[in-house]
């Protein structure tokens, strides 16, 4: 006999991917090879790195001691001297009293924001902030707001209508648009407000500072940022976040973040390619260089052959505008530039507001200028 109550639960699911698909914004999983990568977040290419990789054997050797797997929650079984020494490394690197690792940068942001406003706090946050914050929030019983995407004015009139501890969140270099938060007046308004400001580095980490430390070291402002969120799925092409701030604040995470406790923390594995990715991290200023000289290239050849609104390169991460014909015309664009063997993946609503359509182009350390002058022409054409 048919299980009537699951085929009605089938039927809501395929309803909802029904409406999804006729709206055209249905996700698919894809795997591509031989193209040229504008897609991935591996801006400096440690992911690809064969120094890297020797130097993760050799430490998988030297800590062969240890369990592959963390074996349980860091409260349990889940703790060893490695994942201690790691944070240390970390705390240093961007300059904060302590650190503490998560599993990935999502689980970073909820484990953070869920637990650290509390009731009767109060939390403004940047509207282009990245979904792992507001789900946090959503999460939280403090109460919380969004204000205009980088835009102070806003934020300071919000500020005023605030009660408990008040949080400021936003991210140092935006995933969506590549641009970069106005962090020293953030942090000012921050301090005239008594507001603890909190800073996802998720896009800056790698890029910015003397040893890619992210936008609050490269700007000094350490001492005013409450908390930084390290992710290193990007720059540091490998897995896992940490929550860089004060002692106490790691010590809070410990007893009351639930993505913290309720886990199995990272392996090995995870932790020795974080490791010895911090020794490599400081040598690469060519990469950090280069990246910066080919976004701006690809910014000045879009405008040169294209006419294409491209708002300033002040990142790896460029949104690419293209004025007329919304979602639909962004993947056809997408599926043309995949004919012409580039790798650029278009940002749609809901991931972006609608009417906020974008290609999101990214670059990296090993792409060359032909790559790029191959590619705006390629734009000009397929738009
Ligand atoms: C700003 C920001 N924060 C956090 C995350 C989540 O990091 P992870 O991929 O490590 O979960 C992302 C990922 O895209 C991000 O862009």
């Amino acid at each position: 006999m048919a299980n009537v109550s699951k085929n009605n639960a089938l039927k809501k699911l395929q309803d909802k991917l029904t409406e999804r698909a006729a709206q055209g914004n249905l996700r698919q999983l894809k795997t591509t090879t031989g193209l040229t990568d504008f897609c991935s977040n591996d801006y400096l290419g440690m992911a690809r790195s064969e120094k890297l990789r020797a130097a993760i054997q050799a430490a998988e050797q030297h800590y062969s001691h240890l369990p592959l797997g963390a074996t349980g929650s860091r409260l349990l079984s889940g703790n060893h001297l490695l994942f201690e020494e790691l944070e240390e490394t970390i705390a240093r690197y961007h300059h904060g009293e302590a650190a503490l690792l998560f599993n990935s940068g999502y689980a970073a942001n909820v484990g953070l924001l869920s637990a650290l406003p509390q009731r009767g706090d109060t939390v403004f946050y940047d509207e282009a902030s990245h979904a792992s914050m507001k789900d946090g929030l959503r999460l939280s019983f403090a109460k919380s707001y969004s204000f205009r995407h980088n835009n102070l004015q806003d934020l300071k009139q919000k500020l005023q209508h605030a009660t408990g501890q008040v949080y400021v969140v936003v991210e140092s270099v935006y995933s969506m648009e590549g641009d970069k938060a106005p962090l020293q007046e953030l942090a000012q308004l921050c301090q005239q407000a008594d507001a603890a400001l909190i800073v996802d580095e998720a896009h800056a980490v790698g890029l910015y500072g003397p040893k890619g430390e992210g936008m609050t070291v490269a700007l000094g402002l350490q001492e005013q940022v409450f908390a930084q969120v390290i992710t290193y799925g990007k720059a540091m092409g490998a897995h896992g976040a940490a929550v860089v701030g004060p002692q106490a604040l790691r010590n809070f995470l410990i007893n009351f973040s639930r993505a913290f406790i309720y886990t199995t923390g990272l392996p090995t594995h995870a932790l020795l390619v974080l490791k010895c990715g911090y020794t490599l991290l400081p040598e690469m200023d060519a990469e950090r260089q280069k990246v910066k000289m080919l976004a701006g290239h690809l910014a000045t050849q879009l405008n040169k052959i294209a006419g294409i609104r491209c708002p300033a390169a002040e990142s790896a991460i460029l949104s690419v505008f293209v004025d007329e014909g919304g979602s639909a015309k962004l993947k056809d664009l997408a599926l043309f530039l995949e004919k012409e063997k580039f790798d650029v993946r278009p940002v749609l609503s809901p991931t972006v507001p609608k009417g906020q359509e974008r290609l999101r182009v990214i670059v990296h350390a090993y792409n060359t200028l032909q790559e790029i002058e191959g590619l705006a022409e390629a734009i000009a054409q397929g738009k």
